[in-house]
């Protein structure tokens, strides 16, 4: 029932529109924010690019290094009405910097809001969506987060939301329809493209277009106006959430929300489950492992969100995972993994723990324990969509061991919170390895 649910929905996923040569695959980078907040400085910012290419996380995929909140001055530009650098931060002035890591063969990402002011209270880009992005192309920006700070009262909509999750700030919008479970929730049948949020969010995509040079939009309006109705068509990519948090319930709350818009994963447009957390808080690394595989399948960006120079080996590996980037980044198959062995269920706390997704290198298999002890988990290979009877050649994802030719399916011990990912390639003669699904520890 979920596949036909899917499939019935994969016409309300409408092609992206903004097709300027840019962004058909999820950003791999690094973002500010995380780590230092409004504390950002050029030498923190130059730090992060040179460590993303030292540590090998440049050759691994990441070149996008973004500054966040807090990087600009208080005030426009009198004559030009321009947004300026904060130079006691940014000496060299954000061009500066842009050069610098051009030269690094990084690219170079910066932050507005779709509002009077961002988040920290600094001129943002409401009403002035053309010059901000000529700035921006002048100064040889490769990437835009668009914030949905500072909204004016007469840019505010009546309605915002659909179905409230249990925390009551987060938003579903399920089933391609807008569900009013409650008064103050959005009529069913509204429609979001006739919303401010629409109209701001498109302001700053067609002011991108009118640009020679092409910039990534990164939509962070948290998952409300409707997005996922409309977020493929404005932008490449778009946060379907409220933030995150470096705590594992929240990584669950994403996890779970985000399940439900993975029929909205396209090229050249997607949702955005938000930067990682890997190497902040008290993460596990079963924890960190399972952030980041989930994260990788469900095809969102994946910004590295930590000071890098504190990373860990064990978290470098984790974000270096040639088998999850690989799954991200494929160009050739534009779906995301699904869950299977499943009911269509929203729960915060027990998200879908079966997910099952098809890249150039096999068929990717993510096995998701969120109980509080070890569990053992078990898959037939009948039961995963892309799979059938019969045997297959298994490829344990993390530690890159092979786990022979496969019949029937596979039986694991799974660490609490952890995530185990299986490569399955091709079909085996059974008469080569085992005849029955195998413990494996
Ligand atoms: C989604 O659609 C299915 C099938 O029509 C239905 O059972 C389910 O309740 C719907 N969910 C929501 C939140 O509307
Ligand atoms: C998983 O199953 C194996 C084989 O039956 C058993 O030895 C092991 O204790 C089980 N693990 C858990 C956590 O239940």
């Amino acid at each position: 029932m979920i596949r036909l649910l899917f499939t019935l929905l994969i016409e309300a996923a409408s092609a992206m529109s903004l097709i300027n040569g840019v962004g058909k695959l999820p950003t791999l980078g690094w973002n500010s924010w995380n780590a230092f907040e409004c504390s950002i400085t050029e030498s923190q910012v130059l730090s992060a690019a040179q460590n993303l290419i030292d540590l090998g996380l440049k050759d691994a995929g990441y070149t996008y290094v973004n500054i966040d909140d807090c990087w600009n001055d208080r005030s426009r530009d009198p004559t030009t009405h321009r947004l300026q650098p904060d130079l006691g931060k940014f000496p060299d002035g954000i061009k500066g910097i842009a050069s610098r890591v051009h030269n690094m063969g990084l690219k170079m990402g910066i932050y507005s809001s779709a509002g009077k002011t961002t988040c920290k209270k600094l001129p943002a880009s409401l009403g002035y969506e053309l010059i901000d992005a000529e700035t921006w192309a002048e100064w040889q920006i490769d990437y835009l987060k668009l914030d949905d700070c500072g909204v004016p009262r007469e840019w505010k909509d009546d309605c915002l939301a659909c179905v409230p999750d249990s925390r009551k700030t987060h938003y579903v919008y399920m089933n391609g329809t807008c569900k009013n479970l409650a008064g103050n929730w959005c009529p069913s049948d509204y429609d979001f493209r006739r919303s401010k949020t629409y109209q701001r969010y498109k302001a700053m995509r067609d002011a991108i277009l009118a640009q020679s040079r092409p910039m990534i939009y990164s939509i962070c309006n948290k998952g409300k106006g409707g997005i996922p109705g409309w977020g493929n068509e404005i932008g490449h990519s778009w946060r379907s959430t409220e933030d995150i948090d470096p705590e594992w319930s929240r990584i669950l709350e994403i996890i779970n929300q985000n399940s439900f818009y993975m029929n909205h994963v396209n090229f050249y447009g997607r949702p955005d489950a938000d930067m990682l957390e890997i190497g902040n808080g008290d993460l596990t690394l079963a924890e960190s492992r399972s952030h980041f595989a989930f994260w990788a399948a469900m095809k969102s960006p994946l910004l590295i969100g930590t000071d890098l120079s504190q990373l860990s080996q064990e978290h470098i590996r984790i974000l270096k995972n040639d088998v999850l980037l690989a799954f991200n980044q494929d160009d050739v198959y534009e779906g995301p993994a699904m869950p299977f062995k499943w009911d269509w269920t929203f729960s915060p706390t027990n998200p879908a723990e079966f997910w099952s997704g098809q890249f150039q290198r096999g068929i990717l298999i993510l096995l998701l324990n969120v109980e509080f002890a070890p569990r053992n988990m078990s898959v037939n290979w009948e039961e995963v969509p892309q799979l059938g009877d019969g045997s297959y050649w298994v490829t344990d994802g993390w530690t890159g061991e092979s786990l022979g030719c496969l019949s029937d399916g596979i039986a694991v011990e799974v660490e609490t919170h952890d995530t185990r990912i299986l490569l399955v390639g091709n079909r085996c003669w059974s008469s080569e390895g085992r005849y029955r699904p195998m413990w494996w520890k």
